[in-house]
C-alpha cells in the first residue's frame, strides 16, 4: 500500500496518510503527493470538501526526522514540504480532519489550516519544535496566537507541552471530540454536510472568513527560513541525533 492513499467518493477526497509502522511520519514524497491531492481539486467542480486522515493507531508523527538529518546536509528544506504547506494555505476547497492518537509537529499545525477537525478521545497534539532546536512551521507561529491567545499559544508552540483532545478543543483547533470507534463515521459525515452546502457559497464565505492567505503564505516562507537555519544548528543536530539513536 503506499504511504498515501488518496481516493474519491463522490464529492469527497480522502488523503490518507498510511505510513503506521513509522507513526506516519511524512517524507518529501509523502509530501508531495498530499500536496498534489489538495492542487489537484481544485479544478474538480465535482470534489466539494477534502477530508485528511490518518491511522488508528496515530495521525501523524510529523516530518521524518532521517529526512530532517538529510537536509542539514544540504542546508535547504525539502521543497516539497513548502508546496504541501502553501497547497494547505491556498485550498479553495474545505478541509475536515480525523484525528486519532498523536499528532506530532506538522501533524498539529496542519490542522490550523483545516475548517473543521474531529478528534478521538486518544488524540494527543504537541508541537516540539524549540525541543528539537527548530521554530514553529506551517504559519502556526501567526495563527496559533490568534486562535488561543499569546499565552496558550506560547506554551504549546514554545513550551512544547501537549494537548489532551477536550484541552484541544478548549483551544480552538478541535471541534468535536468522539470515542475513537466513531471518529471516521463523525468526520465523514461533517465532509458530506459540508460538501451538500451549495459549493460556490461555500467558497465565497471561506474566501471571506480565511482574508489573510497571502499574509500566512508571507508568515510559512518566513518561518521556513528560520526553520532551515535551525535545521544546521547543533541544539537540532544532537536532538535529531538523541531520537535516532534511541533506537539502536
Ligand atoms: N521520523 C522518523 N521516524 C519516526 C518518527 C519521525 N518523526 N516518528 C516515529 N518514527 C519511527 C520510530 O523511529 C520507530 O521506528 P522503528 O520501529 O524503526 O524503530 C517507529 O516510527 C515507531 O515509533 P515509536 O517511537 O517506537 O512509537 P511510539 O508509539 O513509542 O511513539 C511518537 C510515537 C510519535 C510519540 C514518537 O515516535 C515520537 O516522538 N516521534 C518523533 C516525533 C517528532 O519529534 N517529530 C518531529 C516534529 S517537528
Amino acid at each position: 500500500m503506499p504511504d498515501i492513499i488518496v481516493s474519491d467518493d463522490g464529492a469527497i477526497r480522502t488523503i490518507r496518510m498510511n505510513r503506521p509502522e513509522k507513526k506516519n511520519a511524512l517524507t518529501l514524497a509523502m509530501y508531495d503527493v498530499m500536496a498534489e491531492a489538495i492542487e489537484g481539486a481544485a479544478a474538480r467542480d465535482d470534489l466539494a470538501c477534502l477530508l485528511v486522515a490518518g491511522h488508528e493507531s496515530g495521525f501523524c508523527a510529523g516530518n521524518d526526522i532521517a529526512d530532517f538529518v538529510a537536509m542539514t546536509k544540504t542546508g535547504a528544506l525539502g521543497a516539497p514540504i513548502l508546496r504541501f504547506l502553501h497547497a494547505l494555505n491556498r485550498s479553495e476547497k474545505p478541509l475536515v480532519a480525523a484525528v486519532a492518537g498523536r499528532a506530532v509537529g506538522v501533524g498539529t499545525t496542519m490542522l490550523l489550516h483545516c475548517d473543521h477537525v474531529v478528534a478521538a478521545e486518544d488524540a494527543l497534539f504537541s508541537t516540539p519544535f524549540v525541543a528539537l532546536g527548530l521554530v514553529p512551521e506551517a504559519g502556526s507561529s501567526l495563527i496559533a496566537p490568534r486562535l488561543m491567545g499569546h499565552p496558550r499559544a506560547f506554551e504549546f508552540l514554545v513550551m512544547g507541552r501537549p494537548l489532551t483532545a477536550a484541552v484541544a478543543k478548549d483551544a480552538g483547533i478541535v471541534n468535536t471530540v468522539v470515542p475513537a470507534t466513531e471518529l471516521e463515521s463523525t468526520a465523514l459525515a461533517a465532509a458530506q454536510a459540508i460538501a451538500a452546502l451549495p459549493p460556490h457559497a461555500v467558497t465565497a464565505s471561506r474566501r471571506l472568513m480565511r482574508g489573510q492567505t497571502a499574509q500566512i503564505d508571507g508568515h510559512i516562507d518566513a518561518e521556513a527560513e528560520a526553520f532551515r537555519k535551525r535545521l544546521a544548528s547543533p541544539e537540532a543536530k544532537a536532538a535529531f541525533t538523541a531520537f535516532l539513536d534511541k533506537k539502536k
